[in-house]
């Protein structure tokens, strides 16, 4: 029986750990959204910690709203920079391994190929540096520290581009979305289910890990429309130059994150995307 425990449980992806760890007889697991544990309130993470003694911790707390975090720099910091130190002297002190969820925003986008696990991370919005200052906390812990990049995360609970593209469609007869921005859209029914695999294993240092299928911005409002049934023609491509008004954060152009080192875990990589954006459309629209 592992001890598992859960920051972040009211967000979209720790709604689905807390759903998926349920259907789990061998999971001992605790969940803690933000009004029962605030990751910036240091003492109360340590007494919740050591009260709780988790085997391990899945850290998925933080701060997301990538543009806010452009005028709210503190925030940022205090919650994905100390917020996880605060959860990483919690896991020293009764031994835990932490699980640190983080990001492609980590990279600026600007390699030509997939970012791999060993490329030196150069973030160019607060949020993917908020989040760096965290993942550099976690690599103190050593073998006890895992990072785990994900990206372009979308599921049925909690804001996302799934979501913003429907209600979109609902009030314009036509979309324009950038089609110069790549990534790899990730589920959280998906990354659900691993978070918990890994729980269970020891790996440590940096694990990219997302859905298979890389596309623009634009490709993926082509599919959310067409699985919706209201027409993939409903979207025309732009630029990020061309946005009005342009958005506060800059966002990487390649995010595609390659998922080396989960492939040779021996465990099945996460399906194409397309197939869990069915499920959550039909969930949305249903
Ligand atoms: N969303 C993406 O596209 C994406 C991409 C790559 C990586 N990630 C990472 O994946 C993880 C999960 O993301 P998500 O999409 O599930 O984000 P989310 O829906 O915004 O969930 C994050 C949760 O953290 C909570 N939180 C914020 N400040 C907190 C604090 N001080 N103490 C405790 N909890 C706090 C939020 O509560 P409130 O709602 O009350 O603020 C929210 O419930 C995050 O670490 C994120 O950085 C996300």
């Amino acid at each position: 029986m592992t001890r598992v425990l859960l920051t972040g449980a009211g967000g979209q992806l720790g709604t689905d750990v807390v759903r998926v760890a349920a259907t789990q007889s061998d999971i001992d697991f605790h969940a803690f959204g933000r009004a029962d544990l605030d990751v910036t309130n240091g003492a109360a993470v340590l007494s919740k910690i050591e009260a709780v003694s988790p085997d391990v911790i899945i850290h998925a707390a933080a701060y997301t709203a990538v543009d806010d975090c452009e005028t709210n720099q503190q925030l940022a910091y205090d919650i994905n920079g100390a917020g996880t130190s605060n959860i990483v002297s919690g896991a020293l002190n009764v031994g835990a391994r932490v699980i640190y969820l983080s990001t492609d925003y980590v990279f600026d986008g600007t390699k030509p190929e997939p970012y791999s696990e060993t490329d030196t991370p150069k973030p160019a919005s607060v949020y993917g540096k908020s989040k760096l200052v965290g993942e550099n906390a976690v690599a103190e812990l050593g073998d006890k520290g895992l990072v785990v990049r994900t990206s372009w995360v979308c599921g049925a609970h909690g804001s996302n581009m799934v979501k913003t593209i429907l209600r979109a469609a609902e009030n314009h007869p036509m979309l324009t979305f950038v089609d110069d921005q790549i990534g790899k859209p990730t589920f959280t029914a998906d990354l659900a289910v691993v978070l918990l695999t890994l729980s269970g294993r020891d790996d440590s240092g940096v694990m990219h890990v997302t859905n298979e299928g890389a596309v623009s911005w634009f490709e993926f409002c082509q599919d959310v429309l067409e699985l919706a049934g209201l027409g993939r023609d409903r979207v025309q491509p732009c630029a990020t130059d061309e946005l009005q008004p342009p958005r506060p954060a800059p966002r990487p152009a390649n995010s595609v994150l390659a998922n080396t080192r989960f492939a040779g875990l021996g465990l099945s990589l996460l399906r194409h995307y397309r197939e869990p954006l069915g499920e959550v459309v039909r969930d949305l629209t249903g």
